[in-house]
């Protein structure tokens, strides 16, 4: 299982990887995310974060076709190989679930070597079975969008867990520590959080008393 910080906050990547690196496995990011921290040039981004230990990054390629998508893979290629000179920090590429996204996937997948994408946007068996057919690397269910409308985002995870494997699952969208926890029964392969759930993620009050306690006693 693997574990990567959801965001596009460049203060909240550099601390998150400084401190959590142990635990976590890369980063994912999406438009509406560089959207609200005002990131208008993805180069910019790359630049930013390009000495950060990241490991895999994951970056919106989007295109209303199929060239236009594999164009901008191109771009987000050649910035991830400029800027991240790490040969360990591979780039995935997430592509909206549509049509043309997976004419993109089996392109990429055809055309070039050691590709990884991450069909994203995933809100049925039935999409998440049509992007492993073209060749996803992982398929991406929104649990939090998917139970904000009153569905039951679990109910998906075990229905998509039980026709692919867990391997494949990459599961977003994750709104509090209960999430995780589910996933991780569940043997989910891999689960993207936001800093405000990692965080959470660590906390439990018992630990926190005894480390209180072990540490009162040891300085008797
Ligand atoms: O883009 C992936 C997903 O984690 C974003 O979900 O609900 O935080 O907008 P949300």
């Amino acid at each position: 299982m693997r574990l990567f910080l959801d965001s596009a906050n460049i203060d909240e990547i550099e601390e998150a990887f400084e401190e959590y690196y142990p635990v976590l496995s890369g980063l994912t990011t999406n438009p509406t995310f560089f959207y609200r921290e005002g990131i208008i040039s993805i180069d910019s981004f790359f630049e930013q974060i390009g000495d950060i230990p990241i490991g895999e990054l994951h970056v919106e390629a989007m295109g209303d076709t199929c060239d236009k998508i594999v164009e901008q893979c191109d771009k987000l290629n050649e910035l991830n190989h400029h800027y991240r000179s790490n040969v360990d920090d591979s780039i995935a590429y997430k592509i909206p679930f549509s049509l043309h996204g997976l004419q993109a996937v089996e392109n990429l997948n055809t055309f070039a070597q050691n590709i990884k994408t991450n069909v994203h946007l995933i809100y049925s068996v039935n999409q998440a079975f049509l992007a492993l057919a073209a060749g996803a690397t992982y398929v991406c269910p929104l649990m939090g969008r998917y139970d904000d409308i009153g569905s039951d985002s679990l109910t998906l995870i075990d229905e998509i867990n039980s026709i692919l494997g867990n391997g494949s699952i990459l599961a977003a969208s994750i709104r509090h520590p209960s999430h995780v926890k589910s996933l991780l029964l569940k043997n989910v392969g891999n689960i993207t959080v936001p800093y405000k759930v990692l965080k959470l993620m660590m906390d439990h009050p018992l630990t926190e008393r005894g480390i209180l306690e072990f540490n009162e006693h040891e300085s008797r």
